[in-house]
């Protein structure tokens, strides 16, 4: 494997919405709750924690819970390309009532390691919570924060620069889609604002 610097794996990196149905190795899995586990956390409080879904059995009863893709409503994995596992990013209110950023942090350094081992991700905020939490059975102690969906990709969106400020990802005549990303120029300052 080649191993790429971090800024390299950054931008390479795009939501993964169409997997492979090869099964994702446990210890993959656990790689990434790993890297979750020693991201920053705020006062080092780390109230969160990590249910791994990876029973074939529940992966459909999970997917049935999730959103896609709210922009295009016609992409979505259909049966053959559905998530092998999920990550649900979950708020022990035991330790904390609030988890601040921690949560998207969390969900990225899943995402890069998930990156880094070859496989694909997307992080779902779109989430029905409830429906979730029964069939995970998941206590009142816990808030569901985010989910991240992980399989092999079997998709490879393109990075675009936006134009006219249109921040929408698109589909194109093949089926592959697009992820216009704002240019630097564009959200870079330096010191005082209006400079
Ligand atoms: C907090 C958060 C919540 C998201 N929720 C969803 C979601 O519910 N469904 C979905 O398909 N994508 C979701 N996404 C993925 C975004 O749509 C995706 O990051 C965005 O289109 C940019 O694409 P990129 O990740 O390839 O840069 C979410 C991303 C973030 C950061």
């Amino acid at each position: 494997m080649v191993t790429l610097m971090t800024y390299e794996n950054i931008i390479k990196r795009r939501t993964i919405r169409k997997f492979k149905q090869t099964i994702v190795p446990e210890a993959l899995l656990i790689k990434c709750v790993d890297a979750a586990r020693l991201s920053p956390s705020a006062m080092n409080r780390q109230p969160l924690e990590y249910l791994i879904v990876n029973e074939v059995g529940l992966l459909e009863e999970v997917f049935s819970t999730t959103n896609w893709a709210g922009l295009l409503p016609e992409y979505f994995p259909t049966k053959k390309e559905m998530p092998r596992a999920y990550i649900i990013i979950l708020l022990n209110k035991k330790i904390s009532q609030s988890c601040g950023h921690d949560c998207g942090i969390a969900a990225m350094a899943i995402s890069m390691v998930a990156h880094d081992e070859g496989l694909g991700s997307c992080i779902l905020g779109a989430i029905n919570r409830s429906a979730l939490r029964k069939i995970l059975r998941i206590s009142g102690q816990y808030d569901i924060m985010l989910a991240v969906a992980l399989g092999y990709p079997a998709e490879e969106p393109m990075t675009d620069e936006v134009q006219n400020g249109n921040t929408e990802y698109w589909l194109d005549k093949e089926g592959t889609l697009h992820v216009p990303k704002r240019k630097l120029d564009h959200i870079i300052g330096w010191n005082k604002i209006g400079h």
